[in-house]
């Protein structure tokens, strides 16, 4: 018997100000994109916006419905909108954002399971890990250098074939 360990680094900036332009500029946009979510149930808006590999952005915002499972988050509608626009292509850093109308955002929030699950896949399949940048509208801000970090031990592609 062996005992194993795996650990998670990331980074905590105190505020969006403590970041490099471009970090800051995703995370800007992340934010401003948030108005353009669909989340007349939760109430909660939520932002994507991430550089591709070939310089190019895309964003993101969850999609909800009434029919709630329906429901899609803003990471997974980004990858579905990079993959049409930029097929094939990498992401290198995504920020993620959110405006809680009903209440605070002033925390980083990170990647529902549903969308570790995804963003892993996504990276694995483009050959390049996607760097994460999570903030609220205010306060600290996370950043992670590759999405696996936030899936250890998760089921993947290689298991079923
Ligand atoms: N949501 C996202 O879009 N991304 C996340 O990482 C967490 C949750 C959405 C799903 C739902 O529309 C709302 O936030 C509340 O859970």
């Amino acid at each position: 018997m062996q005992k194993e360990e795996i650990r998670l680094h990331f980074l905590t900036f105190e505020s969006i100000d403590e970041l490099n332009t471009e970090d800051a500029f995703l995370l800007r946009e992340a934010q401003l994109v948030t108005q353009f979510a669909y989340a007349p149930y939760s109430h909660f808006q939520v932002g994507a916006f991430a550089r591709l590999n070939n310089g190019m952005t895309v964003s993101g915002t969850n999609q909800e419905n009434a029919s709630f499972p329906a429901g899609i988050c803003a990471e997974r509608t980004l990858m579905s909108a990079a993959s049409v626009l930029f097929p094939g292509v990498g992401i290198q850093s995504i920020a993620i954002s959110y405006d809680h109308l009903h209440g605070k955002s002033n925390h980083p929030i990170s990647p529902c399971g549903i969308c570790r699950q995804s963003l892993v896949e996504f990276e694995q399949r483009t050959g390049m890990p996607i760097r994460i940048i999570m903030g609220g509208l205010q306060g600290k801000v996370h950043v992670i250098e590759d999405a696996i970090h936030l899936l250890p031990l998760g089921f993947n592609a290689s298991d079923v074939r």
